[in-house]
């Protein structure tokens, strides 16, 4: 052998080990990636989270009768609202996972709605998302004088009587209203929300009419 063709073998074999050693390395990295993405932890739906379904009793969220299906002679004309949540029918899980599932409820004298907000409302009582279409807080708080809703974050006040129509504050758009029906005495979603729930659906609804 001479020289020349040391030299030659010399090089194709250092060629030969440059890559077996990067394809390892390649093997390595794609298994590597793999066996991450096998331990990366799946987005939990727990029954609490799922969303709000037609048919789902309306519960109260809060205080001594939480979780008790809510009946209309529970509320009346002029109390403050009342938060609560969907409860799956059949399973009796309460939804109250999700923030998006919060629903306020009100009751007005029937001939005070607007006629689109009376259709959807039993017996003068109104039902609408509780999630704040400004910064997404939840709408706690009533103002007796003006009947209204009222968010605690930045004052976005709504008027559930008249379809949830801004009337204070920084919201950019009333929140969605949910139809309502009487179901063995209780009240019952008797559909979905009316419009997207929450800033995030804003947002969503905003890029679809782009
Ligand atoms: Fe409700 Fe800002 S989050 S007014």
């Amino acid at each position: 052998m001479d020289e020349r063709e040391i030299r030659l073998k010399t090089s194709r074999r250092r060629l030969f080990l440059k890559a077996a050693v990067g394809t390892g390395i390649g093997l390595s990295l794609v298994s590597a990636f793999y066996v991450g993405a096998s331990l990366r932890p799946k987005k939990e739906v727990t029954p609490e989270k799922e969303p709000l379904k037609p048919g789902d009793i309306l519960v109260f969220a809060q205080g001594g009768e939480q979780g008790i299906p809510i009946k209309p002679e529970a509320l009346k004309v002029g109390d403050p609202m009342v938060l609560a949540y969907p409860m799956d029918p059949k399973t009796k899980v309460v939804k109250s996972g999700e923030a998006k599932n919060t629903i306020l409820l009100a009751r007005y004298a029937p001939e005070t709605l607007d006629p689109e907000v009376a259709q959807h409302a039993v017996e003068g009582i109104v039902a609408y998302s509780a999630v704040c279409t400004h910064l997404g807080c939840i709408i706690s708080q009533w103002l007796a004088a003006k009947g209204a809703a009222l968010c605690p974050c930045h004052g976005g006040t709504y008027d559930l009587a008249h379809g949830a129509r801004v009337i204070a504050g920084p919201p950019p758009r009333p929140i969605p209203q949910l139809p309502l029906k009487l179901e063995n005495g209780a009240l019952v979603a008797a559909g979905e929300f009316l419009g997207p729930v929450g800033v995030q659906a804003a947002r969503e609804a905003a890029c679809r009419l782009v």
